[in-house]
């Protein structure tokens, strides 16, 4: 009896250990996903996070409307301009609310690295210009 419910304890655990690591080998996986798709890096919430102002035609609910729709936004601007939004805008709008994503200059005293990196960057607004 005593056998039987410690062998069934310790199916219970190796079950739980397995579905623990799986959920974390996904997590992992789209977490590579992530960073390679210019869209999951426009969702990532540790990356572009665009969706938590902008709404992004594609991306799924819920998304912030803080900023204006970037629906339409490649017949609206260039690759070019774009990229200058992502990067800094405030170069666009001195006083914008847009944060600096290529820039560390003001917003970002503290840390010595651009949230995105030019790369991080350039596939983003790839992305964008698409959205006709
Ligand atoms: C904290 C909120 C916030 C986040 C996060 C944010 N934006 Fe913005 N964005 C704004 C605001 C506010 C504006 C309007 C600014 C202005 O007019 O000066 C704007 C404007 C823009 C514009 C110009 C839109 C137009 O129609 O003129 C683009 C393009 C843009 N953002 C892209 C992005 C991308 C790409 C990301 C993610 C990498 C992003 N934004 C993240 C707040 C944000």
């Amino acid at each position: 009896m005593l056998d039987y419910y410690s062998k069934k304890i310790h199916v219970f655990a190796f079950l739980a250990i397995l579905s623990f690591a799986n959920q974390s080998l996904m997590a992992q996986n789209t977490q590579a996903k992530v960073n390679q798709d210019p869209i999951g890096l426009l969702i990532d919430a540790r990356l572009g996070n665009c969706i938590t102002c902008h709404s992004i035609p594609n991306l799924p609910e819920p998304h912030g409307n803080f900023g204006p729709s970037l629906k339409g936004i490649g017949n609206k601007y260039s690759f070019d301009e774009i990229k200058q939004w992502i990067t800094d805008a405030r170069q666009i709008h001195p006083e914008t609310l847009m944060p600096p994503f290529g820039s560390t200059n003001l917003y970002n005293p503290i840390s010595a690295e651009p949230i995105l990196t030019q790369e991080q960057i350039n596939l983003i607004a790839q992305a964008l210009a698409k959205l006709k």
